[in-house]
């Protein structure tokens, strides 16, 4: 049986947990692929909320499996306090939770090297989350990374450590200028990760492909977004992974024909964290007012989302790259109360106007916003559990975006509680 996956579309940030949540309920594995904890999930239950870094959203939902694939870079540290701090709000993710032996170990010279290229780059930053996630996709594509079944040997681990630490050391300190780290402290503490990690490890892509040919149904949850994917992305004002669908396949070890359904989730106004082109982006207090009303910041880092606009240009890139089958169209709700609503269909520049998504990104920064305006509502929507219980302009700016991106919009989500959602 196929799987269905949950993408998302733009930057990052399109409350895609909150629509893994909802799916997870009727699905009997949870599945992470790629990035790692510098994603930022967050599902409210009741008066609970729960912010997911590396721990899939599913967990919780009782009983689901969740899996931690091969393409997501674990910081085990982060792990063992996401898995503890979860344990203690009585969710059993000790008995839920797999995690793939082949997965990549963000290290703590990681992080060191995060912020050293961060500061040495200036103005010209990335803007990443801190969290190591560029040097251990770097490491591992240059065959230096140390995985979890290495992790969790002592021996391996000991002369991996070593080796890398060695060549780190000589970064620090003769490029960017900073103190080495030491050896023997770094070694413990991992070791003592190690000994805590290991019962979670699995050979995950056996597992995945089993249950499917079981008739499981499987949940594959994208981190960040189409446009912060390393090959489809702004580059390099993006992450390090394959964050759009193909990375399900590299990232779990499922084959591309078990890969079924795709909904994109799209938010129905566009926010960026970090630095970057951002063509629909809106400045001062129209902004200011999305940032507010949508509590647009960062769920990993604090830092305030840069707002503005639907961009229908990137959704309907999203979805060619994607294959989406299916939106679901969040946060709906944030948007009442403005008294027109815009959103961009295509990019101007010297007068020329462009459909599609520029692959460098200075032509993207170069690109004016071709806008066209819908009627705004100013209904309070999130009691509206059916389409037709929305008000007509509200409908009309679902129908405009079902066509502007060329697939059929499955779920609408009006508010953050669980039952806030109108499945269509
Ligand atoms: P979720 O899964 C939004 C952004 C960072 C930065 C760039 C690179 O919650 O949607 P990195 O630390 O990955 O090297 O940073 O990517 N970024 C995200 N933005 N949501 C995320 O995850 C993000 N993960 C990374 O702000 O611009
Ligand atoms: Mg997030």
């Amino acid at each position: 049986m196929p799987s269905t996956s949950v993408i998302g579309m733009v930057w990052g940030d399109e409350a895609k947990a909150r629509v893994v949540d909802i799916f997870a309920e009727k699905t009997d594995i949870v599945v992470r692929y790629q990035g790692g904890s510098n994603a930022g999930h967050t599902v409210i239950v009741g008066d609970e909320k729960f912010v997911f870094h590396l721990v899939p959203s599913g967990v919780l939902r009782p009983g689901k499996l969740c899996v931690i694939g091969n393409g997501v870079v674990v910081d085990p540290e982060l792990l063992i306090e996401e898995v503890e701090g979860l344990e203690a709000r009585g969710i059993e993710v000790y008995k839920q939770l797999v995690i793939s032996d082949r997965a990549h170990m963000v290290m703590p010279y990681h992080k060191v090297l995060d912020a050293a290229t961060e500061n040495s780059l200036g103005s010209g930053k990335v803007g990443t989350t801190l969290r190591g996630i560029g040097p251990c996709y770097r490491d591992k594509a240059g065959r230096s990374g140390i995985r979890a079944a290495q992790l969790v040997d002592p021996d391996s681990l000991r002369v991996l450590l070593a080796r890398n630490l060695e060549h780190v050391n000589k970064l620090l300190t003769r490029i960017y200028d900073r103190e080495p780290l030491e050896f023997e402290p770094m070694y413990e503490k991992l070791c003592k990760l190690g000994r805590k990690m290991k019962p979670l490890l699995k050979d995950t892509v056996q597992l995945l492909n089993d249950a499917l040919k079981n008739g499981k149904r499987v949940l594959f949850e994208g981190a960040q977004g189409c446009m912060l994917d390393i090959d489809f992305g702004t580059y390099p004002y993006l992450t390090s992974s394959n964050t759009t669908a193909g990375g399900i396949c590299t990232g779990s070890g499922v084959p591309p024909k078990m890969v079924g359904e795709i909904t994109g989730v799209l938010k129905a106004y566009a926010t960026r964290v970090g630095e970057g082109p951002f063509p629909t982006e809106v400045f001062g207090p129209a902004g200011d007012e999305i940032r507010e009303k949508g509590a647009e910041y960062g769920a990993t880092t604090g830092r305030p989302r840069r707002c503005g606009w639907l961009d229908g240009v990137v959704a309907r890139y999203a979805a060619t790259v994607n294959g989406v089958d299916n939106l679901a169209i969040t946060k709906l709700d944030v948007l009442s109360g403005q008294k027109a609503v815009k959103v961009c269909v295509a990019y101007e520049h010297d007068g020329t106007r462009y459909d599609t998504v520029p692959g460098d990104y200075r032509a993207l920064e170069a690109c004016k916003p071709v806008y066209e305006e819908l009627p705004g509502w100013c209904e309070d929507i999130s009691a509206a559990r059916r389409l037709s219980e929305l008000p007509r302009a509200a409908q009309d700016y679902l129908d405009y975006l079902e066509r502007l991106v060329g697939a059929r919009i499955g779920l609408v989500s009006v508010g953050s509680e669980r039952d806030q959602v109108i499945h269509v």
